[in-house]
């Protein structure tokens, strides 16, 4: 079976929503969610969107707060252009898409957020991401252009000669597997936090858009910048449930086991200061006092205010027993948001022809060695729509590579899975090292002993692969090693402390500023402006 379409777009959060509604208007949308339409990081997005949108804010402070967080490898030119770009379309989503952000006496209320000298992060109370995703899809089922298919798993890219012309998908109800032919192909599948045993991430984030993008030869960068949320809640029962730092802006304490606020030691900005930060700093207690979790005390806080300002941690907090109006809410730092990636610029393009990556998926230099809060939406909603009017422009010059079949997918003799278990199995194993080893704080050491580990996982795996018919958690398992492999690698070649990279090893800086970036076979480290 196959399906063409100019555009092919797997992934549908706010980058792929960006992307496609934009697309749609030069040609025809294939949108692939590998869950339903609205799952994904997007949706569960609380703090905000950070932009300037207050007459006291300046692009300049916006830009040096990145860059200040970014721990001198973010792109300067980059961050210029989303930070400038992001008042238009911020304005777009409230004007065209009818996204309602919180005000207060009729004035948009800006949340504060760690490592923002201002307040500038437009948020819709703690339900951001629900506001905004829920907004964008309705605006994109209005486009005839665009076709959805949900429950349909992006498998691997098809490319030529280094050209990409497609991909083959699993529809996850049916089994079959069909060619996705396109013009252009845009990778816009989140991130990989999954890869990490406690994480605020969905279950799609298995960094599948970035394990297909290498397996077909596209440059990948940065892949050790993984950026720990520090506060997600602590309770046996709360899968992934973040606590947003909007909370700490608000001005909750990170208390410890005896009831002392702790980060006044570690930063002067205290609980504000960048999130690298404050998750060492709660690593580091953590360690030392051997206890389960740090607290976060909003309580010296009106209870109205909280319930007004937070609604949806009260009520989830309220739902496991705990008010967060009355007692702290015990927290561990989590993996929540992947820097590094395949490698693009602000038009998506990548080292494939025809092939684009935007949102989480990307690594642009915007976000250099640390992500400052509530920059991804921002960089989602604007990469989205730049790379749209790029998309559209390779169609057209693009006659010769217009939706070119490729040969069907060849099952050869797999069998059904007879033992699951083995999913299951190195599931837990991969993801438990990466937390124990590869994790806040890493060391030669423990790099080696998880590239140990993870070796002999992979050939469990691809022997897996080959054998069996496609299973969706067989194919989130092998994204999930492939990128655990790359933040090794990547971890190994860095050879130095800088921003949520931290080595036992190499504490300082170094002196000179490269990234990280692989292909299939190689490891090296390049200069900053090494442009696609
Ligand atoms: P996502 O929104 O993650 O969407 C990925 C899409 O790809 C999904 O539709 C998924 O189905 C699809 N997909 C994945 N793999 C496949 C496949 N193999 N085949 C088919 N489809 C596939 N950032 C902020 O700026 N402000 C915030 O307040 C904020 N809060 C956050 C809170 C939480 C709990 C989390 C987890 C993240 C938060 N972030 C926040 C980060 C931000 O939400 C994400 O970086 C951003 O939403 C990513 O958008 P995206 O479009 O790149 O991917
Ligand atoms: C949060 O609300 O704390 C998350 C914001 C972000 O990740 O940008």
């Amino acid at each position: 079976m196959k399906i063409s379409s100019d555009f092919l777009v797997i992934g549908s959060g706010i980058s792929g929503l960006s992307f496609a509604i934009k697309a749609a208007k030069y040609g025809t949308v294939s949108l692939l969610s590998k869950d339903k339409i609205t799952e994904g990081s997007t949706l569960y997005a609380q703090g905000g969107i950070a932009t300037v949108f207050d007459e006291k804010d300046s692009f300049q402070e916006h830009i040096q707060d990145t860059l200040s967080a970014g721990a001198g490898l973010c792109r300067p030119d980059i961050v210029e252009e989303i930070v400038l770009a992001g008042p238009k379309l911020v304005q777009e989503l409230i004007d065209n898409y009818n996204v309602k952000f919180s005000k207060e006496k009729g004035i948009y209320d800006l949340g504060l957020e760690g490592g923002h000298s201002k307040r500038r992060v437009l948020h819709a109370a703690d339900r951001t991401g629900i506001e905004i995703e829920s907004k964008m899809v309705e605006a994109a089922r209005k486009e005839p252009n665009i076709t959805f298919y949900e429950d349909h798993v992006a498998i691997n890219l098809f490319v030529d000669n280094n050209i990409c012309i497609g991909a083959y998908v699993l529809e996850k109800n049916k089994g079959n597997i069909i060619n996705f032919q396109a013009s252009v192909t845009t990778l816009a599948t989140g991130g990989a936090g999954k890869v990490f045993l406690v994480t605020s991430n969905p279950d799609i984030s298995t960094g599948d858009g970035i394990a297909m993008a290498y397996r077909a030869g596209a440059s990948i960068i940065n892949m050790e910048m993984v950026q720990f949320h520090p506060t997600c809640l602590y309770h046996p029962h709360a899968k992934s449930f973040l606590i947003t730092e909007a909370m700490r802006g608000e001005g909750a304490k990170l208390i410890d086991l005896n009831g002392k606020q702790f980060m006044k030691k570690y930063h002067p900005k205290k609980e504000l200061a960048p999130r690298d930060i404050v998750s060492r700093s709660i690593d580091t207690v953590l360690k030392i006092s051997g206890a389960d979790s740090v607290f976060l005390d909003i309580t010296h806080k009106d209870s109205d205010f909280i319930k007004k300002r937070f609604p949806m941690i009260y009520g989830k907090c309220k739902s496991f027993g705990l008010d967060i109006t009355e007692q702290p809410i015990p927290v561990i730092p989590a993996a929540h948001y992947s820097i590094g990636g395949v490698k693009a610029n602000t038009s998506g393009q990548t080292s494939i022809k025809n092939l684009l990556a935007i949102g989480e998926v990307s690594c642009t230099g915007f976000n250099g060695a640390n992500r400052l809060a509530s920059n991804s939406l921002l960089e989602g909603l604007v990469v989205g729509d730049k790379s749209a009017k790029y998309a559209a422009s390779l169609m057209m010059s693009n006659n010769s590579t217009k939706k070119q079949p490729f040969p069907y997918w060849d099952p050869g003799m797999a069998e059904d899975p007879d033992e699951m278990v083995i999913v299951k199995q190195n599931w837990e194993e991969i993801r438990r090292f990466m937390w124990n080893y590869v994790g806040i704080v890493r060391s030669n050491n423990r790099l080696i002993r998880a590239g140990n580990r993870l070796d002999m996982v992979m050939k469990e795996i691809n022997q897996f692969y080959w054998d069996f018919k496609l299973h969706p958690s067989l194919l989130d398992l092998r994204n999930l090693a492939q990128v655990a492999e790359l933040i090794i690698r990547c971890a190994k070649g860095r050879m130095e402390s800088r921003g949520v990279h931290y080595s036992l090893d190499f504490p300082e800086k170094a002196k000179t500023l490269y990234n990280t970036e692989l292909q299939i076979s190689m490891v090296d480290r390049v200069p900053l402006n090494n442009d696609i």
